[in-house]
């Protein structure tokens, strides 16, 4: 079977979401958040806060590879950053032109960039030839700006450029993650290019993998929302592949999850301020309440708090065993 991949997700998926998810299992790999290249050179610094799994070999606790991806729209400036990065060996460098939000578009990034194959091209190549080959070069582009006209011109440039692999999200920047994806596109772009295409968008369910992968004829499919909704996604789609029984009974999976929402709760504890710690539990519950029933019992109880003491009293009274040791950062 393909790979399936964990998607970047700015202010979603952290490194802490990514050590709960790749935990629990079935991911052959993920990607940071993006990191915004805008000028100057960053420090090693900036790239460990952001990926602090490059202290870690690149890889999750779970020894899931972590690819960085960056943001950017001058190709001198990009491979200046990535060389930057390269020194701190990440899994891979993937490079973003897909960001839809209007900050990061307004300074020339993201899936702007895909109104201009050519630039993009030039950004791919001057990235690939900054860093050591050992290091895979890859990109995430979406269909195209407002229209769908330039997608396979700004794949083939990618391509031209030296990437090693194209993640496409089967979306334009204007279609926002409004459904449906356009698994169509993927397999125009899969067809005219001989980098392998990974497909992406709208993948909620074993059932939704499949699909998703008889229409683009990709092997490999990336999954963003329906990772952070399901945690057992990715281990659904390979019990259905292996043929084995998948079990609906989303309620015993509650069951099973409330160790990962514990180790969450600890983990963000150490990563974020104790004020933002509560917050972050409630925008993952969020997320799960489009799978699990009692996500949404235990996120409505959840969310008039503002502490961690009466939010970890809350956990306790819904089963969740929260650890006691964790040393919350000062606020
Ligand atoms: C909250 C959020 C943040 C995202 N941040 C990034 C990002 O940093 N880099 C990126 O390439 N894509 C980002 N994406 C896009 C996802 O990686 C993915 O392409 C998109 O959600 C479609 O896949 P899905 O339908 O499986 O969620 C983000 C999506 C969401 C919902």
């Amino acid at each position: 079977m393909g790979k399936i991949l964990l998607a970047p997700m700015d202010g979603l998926a952290d490194c802490v979401l990514r050590e709960v998810l790749t935990r629990i299992g079935g991911y052959d790999g993920t990607v940071s958040e993006f990191i915004r290249v805008s000028g100057s050179l960053l420090p090693h610094r900036t790239f460990l806060r952001v990926c602090p799994e490059l202290a870690n070999a690149s890889r999750t606790r779970a020894g899931t590879p972590v690819v960085v991806q960056l943001l950017g729209s001058d190709p001198q400036c990009m491979a200046q950053n990535a060389a930057q990065l390269a020194e701190l060996s990440p899994a891979g460098v993937d490079l973003n032109f897909g960001c839809p939000a209007p900050t990061v578009n307004r300074h020339g990034g993201g899936a702007t960039l895909l109104g201009d194959p050519e630039l993009i091209g030039r950004i791919a190549a001057a990235v690939r030839q900054a860093v050591s080959p050992a290091i895979p070069v890859s990109a995430k582009m979406r269909l195209g700006v407002s229209d769908t006209a330039r997608a396979i011109d700004c794949a083939l440039a990618l391509a031209a450029g030296g990437v090693s692999s194209l993640v496409v999200h089967a979306r334009t920047r204007d279609d926002g993650y409004r459904p449906p994806a356009h698994w169509e596109w993927v397999a125009k772009i899969r067809e005219a290019v001989s980098v392998p295409v990974i497909a992406n968008g709208e993948v909620w369910s074993a059932p939704d993998y499949q699909r998703c992968r008889q229409v683009t004829g990709c092997d490999d499919v990336m999954i963003g929302r329906g990772a952070v909704a399901d945690p057992f996604l990715a281990r659904r789609i390979r019990a259905l592949a292996a043929g084995d029984a998948i079990s609906d009974e989303r309620g015993d999976d509650w069951l099973q999850l409330l160790p990962a929402l514990a180790d969450f709760w600890r983990l963000v504890q150490l990563r974020v301020e104790a004020r933002h710690a509560p917050g972050r539990l409630k925008l993952w519950l969020n997320c799960l309440r489009r799978t699990f029933v009692e996500a949404d019992s235990l996120y409505l109880a959840v969310r008039p708090l503002r502490s961690i003491e009466q939010t970890a009293q809350m956990l306790e009274s819904h089963g969740i065993p929260v650890s006691r040791n964790a040393l919350p950062r000062a606020a």
